[in-house]
């Protein structure tokens, strides 16, 4: 059976004095919750270690939002998976949309990313998705295919054991326009059904998560589609109230 997951991406936000009130907020709502769901916070790399200490003995994971392909070396700027194992993430984003076109990552480069993550142990939370004008000329499913075949290239379809995949229509990211239950369960499905020509067990195992706009109001008839696992939570990751009603959403 696969696990349901809520995890929140706080993007480039936060400071040492939100984070502590947020997260003072989250540990005993979320505690309250049972653990069939997964729970985590990706946050940005100067925070994870007083993250980590404040998550030490909480049901709450946490992780980065972005982690570099390299190992070591002269890399200026960039962060390492091993760098992240020093302060415990379970979890590291890889492939988003701001970073695929803000900072112009391509299908190779997160591929060798989500690599970079699994062989140091971390699970890849890999976000796929397509934007309106690929929505609007009918490419959804090509683009998705292409940013899922770089990963099933280069890793291997057993790297789905470890990971996990997060469907985020670009168009729905930030924007308050959320993809209906029905556009996001097809696309789970098309998801899903690729990684099954490959291997069925896991396809079926594989958590997916949608983003997109995701709020207290309307993640219940997200998570309810029976391809949805739960979600990628932005902006309603910030605010403790939502956060947890979201959580509680998933395993309501
Ligand atoms: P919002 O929930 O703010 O739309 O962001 C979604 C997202 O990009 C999560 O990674």
């Amino acid at each position: 059976m696969r696990k349901k997951l809520v995890a929140g991406n706080w993007k480039m936000h936060g400071n040492l004095n939100e984070n502590d009130a947020l997260l003072s907020a989250l540990v005993p709502g979320i505690s309250a919750l049972d653990n069939k769901t997964g729970y985590a916070v990706c946050v940005p790399y100067p925070y994870l270690a007083t993250v980590q200490a404040k998550l030490q003995n909480a049901n709450i994971k946490w992780g980065a939002q972005n982690v570099s392909q390299h190992e070591k070396g002269a890399y200026t700027g960039e962060v390492s998976a091993d760098m992240l194992n020093d302060f415990g993430c379970s979890y590291v984003i890889v492939g988003h949309s701001e970073r695929r076109m803000l900072y112009g990552e391509s299908n190779q480069a997160v591929a060798e990313k989500y690599l970079a993550a699994q062989k140091h142990g971390l699970v890849p939370i890999l976000c796929v998705g397509e934007t309106l004008e690929q929505r609007d000329s009918d490419t959804t499913e090509q683009v998705i295919d292409e940013q899922l075949k770089a990963i099933l290239t280069l890793a291997g379809v057993d790297s789905m054991r470890n990971a996990v995949i997060a469907y985020e229509p670009v168009w729905a990211i930030g924007t308050g326009k959320t993809a209906t239950p029905q556009q996001a369960q097809d696309i789970h499905r098309f998801i899903r059904q690729g990684i099954a020509k490959q291997n069925s067990e896991l396809a079926a195992d594989v958590t997916i998560l949608y983003g997109g706009s995701v709020k207290a109001s309307n993640a219940e008839e997200l998570f309810a589609m029976p391809d949805i696992d739960g979600g990628l939570i932005g902006g309603a990751s910030l605010v403790a109230d939502d956060f947890i009603a979201i959580c509680k959403a998933a395993h309501s």
